[in-house]
Formats: structure tokens, sequence, C-alpha cells
């Protein structure tokens, strides 16, 4: 839910952009989003010690004190960073439904990083649900992005007629709206665009790995872990922001930013967090099957509240997501008795 949301809310917040209006700057967007972490958990690390002199007494010990502990951050949260900025470019570059069918590829990546660098074994009754994860999240997400039209118009060039990489990037520039006779022409550079994702889907199953590592690796509290990540990644988005200074300094940073701006960014900095409990409490392909059902759950729920009419697409991709999720689930397939090693 959170990530479909999240998805049609960036990209909404992208690409409508009003004649008089000014294009938020996503390196800020990001940035904020780290800022919100880092004040929730310290919030859940106060209320988790019920104490303000042994919070402080935490920060002092775990964190302050440990500056080799955030150096090991440094790798996941410069990854976070990164793909939180491609996602913004991939956003305003590509077709939402585009964007949901590449971005699914995480599901794979993220598998291959947890055999290669957690030393999991995954049969092959696993790699085929997991296929059929991706594809059965496919259909589903692609019903979601497929009604209600695009209420924008979408041109692929820049008004000169050449791709432009500045103005296409969507980081740390304004879609070049204003240069257009109607205001609702953005421009899109579909190969950026699918870059974008393409990266994005490669960091996160690296640095989803890698938080996972150090997470189940050591005795840390959760809340401190991700403290640690959130001062890096804080450090990694600022220096994103610099990118920007220019606009920064003329239009101040909360440039364009409107209600919908606070709600991308907040989905997001919670969303994170969500990641990290997961990962915590479960792993990371698991939280791919746990997204997953939660996109199948919240259309199931709309069907009752907000009149949704799920597609046969979308019917089709629950079942395969549901098929994938017992393949996971169930124990291997015996193997047969003919192929079986013969004790000697
Ligand atoms: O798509 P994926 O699951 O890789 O997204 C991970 C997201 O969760 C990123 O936006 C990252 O910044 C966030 N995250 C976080 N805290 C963690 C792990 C991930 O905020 N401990």
């Amino acid at each position: 839910m959170t990530l479909t949301v999240l998805v049609l809310m960036m990209r909404y917040s992208r690409v409508s952009v009003g004649p008089d209006q000014p294009m938020y700057l996503a390196s800020t967007a990001v940035f904020i989003a780290e800022i919100i972490k880092l004040c929730t958990c310290t919030g859940i690390l106060a209320y988790n010690t019920q104490s303000i002199p042994r919070t402080i007494d935490i920060i002092r010990r775990e964190i302050i004190g440990q500056p080799r502990e955030i150096l090991k951050m440094l790798i996941p949260s410069g990854l976070y960073a990164l793909q939180n900025n491609l996602l913004y470019i991939a956003l305003s570059n590509l077709e939402a439904a585009t964007f949901q069918v590449t971005y699914q590829l995480k599901i794979l990546s993220t598998a291959v990083f947890s055999v290669v660098m957690l030393n999991r074994r995954l049969t092959k009754q696993k790699w085929l649900s997991l296929c059929l994860l991706m594809l059965g999240v496919t259909l589903v997400q692609l019903q979601n992005v497929g009604t209600p039209k695009s209420p924008v118009v979408l041109d692929t060039k820049s008004d000169d007629g050449d791709s432009d990489f500045l103005n296409s990037s969507g980081v740390g520039d304004e879609l070049d709206s204003s240069s257009s006779e109607d205001d609702s022409l953005v421009s899109q550079n579909p190969i950026i665009g699918l870059f974008a994702v393409l990266t994005s889907c490669i960091s996160s199953g690296f640095a989803g790995c890698y938080f996972e590592k150090i997470l189940k690796g050591s005795e840390s509290d959760m809340w401190v872990r991700n403290l640690q990540l959130g001062i890096s990644g804080s450090l990694f988005s600022f220096l994103a922001m610099f990118y920007d200074r220019q606009k920064i300094y003329e239009g101040g940073m909360f440039q364009g930013y409107s209600a919908i701006t606070w709600c991308v960014i907040t989905n997001q900095a919670l969303g994170g967090l969500l990641v990290a409990i997961v990962v915590k409490y479960a792993d990371n392909i698991l939280k791919g099957f746990a997204t997953s059902l939660s996109i199948i759950i919240s259309g199931m729920i709309s069907v009752y509240f907000f009149d949704f009419e799920p597609s046969i697409q979308f019917q089709l991709g629950t079942l395969v997501v549901i098929l994938a999720t017992v393949l996971y689930g169930r124990p291997d397939a015996a193997i047969p008795r003919f192929i079986r090693p013969q004790k000697k």
C-alpha cells in the first residue's frame, strides 16, 4: 500500500506542476525525509527507555562514541541516498506503468545479493516462486497505474528537439514545463528513467542485504542502528543538495512544496523505518512478499471502501502472487526416488 501510494504520489508530485508553481527540489525532499527519520528514531529510543537522560547517554555512548559504526553505515546510506534520488529521476522520466514493471526487478536483485552476501541457499522452487512473485505484482501494479489516466500529456523531447539530460534528470532541476506553450507538457527521457530505475534495483538489493548483515550480526539496538544509518544518510543527502545550491539560494529550500510533497516525504521516511523493522524480524526476501501482499490487500480493501473495480489482470496478478507465496513457504518438493542418491 505504502509503496503503491508512494509511487503514484511521487509521480503525481513530479508531473503535475501548475503554471506559476515552481517544481520542488527532489534533493531537498530526500534530505528532509532523512531528518524526519532521525527525529522519529530518537523519539522511539526515548519512548523505549522512558528517560531523556538515558536516551542522551545511549546517543553519547553508541553514536558519538562509536564513529567506526557510523563509518560502516556509509555504504548502505550512500546507496540509499543515491537510490532515493534516482527514484525521483525515474518517476520524472518514465510512465508510472513502465516504472512499476521495471522496479519489480529488485525482487531478483535482492535474492541474488542474499545468496552472495548472506550465504542464503535458494532452491529452484524458491527461484521459481520469486519469478512468479515478480510477474504477479507487475500485473497487479499495472491495474493500479492504468486507472485513472495520467492527467498530463507527456513529451519525450525538450522544446529544441534535443534530449536534454539536465532538463529531464528530475533531481536538482525543475522539469521543463515553463518553456512549453502548454503548461501540462513535461519533458521526459525514458533512457535516463530506465537507467535510474535499474540502478535503483541493484542498489536496493545490495544496500538491503548489507544492512541486514549488520543488523543481524550484532546485538546493537535496531533504533541505534537506524540512527547511525540516518546520520550518514543525512550527510549524503545534504551533500546532494549542493547540486541545487543555486536554486536553493534563489528560491529557498522549500520552494514548490505543497501538501502532496509533504505526504510523499513523510510516506518515504516512515516507509523506510518500516523496511528496517521487516528486515530485523524477517529478511529482505520476505520483505518483497510482504510488500506485494500488502498491495493486494489494499486493493481488496478498496473494493469495499472506494468502489475499486479489480480488472482481470489485477485478479490474475493476485492469484499469481498468492501462488508464489505458498510456493515459497512450502518445504521444497521431495526429490523423486529415482534421482535420489542411493545409499551403499
Ligand atoms: O525499495 P527498498 O526496499 O530498497 O527501499 C528501501 C527504502 O527504505 C529506502 O528509501 C531507504 O532509505 C529506506 N530505509 C530506511 N531505513 C532502513 C532501511 C531502509 O529508511 N534501515
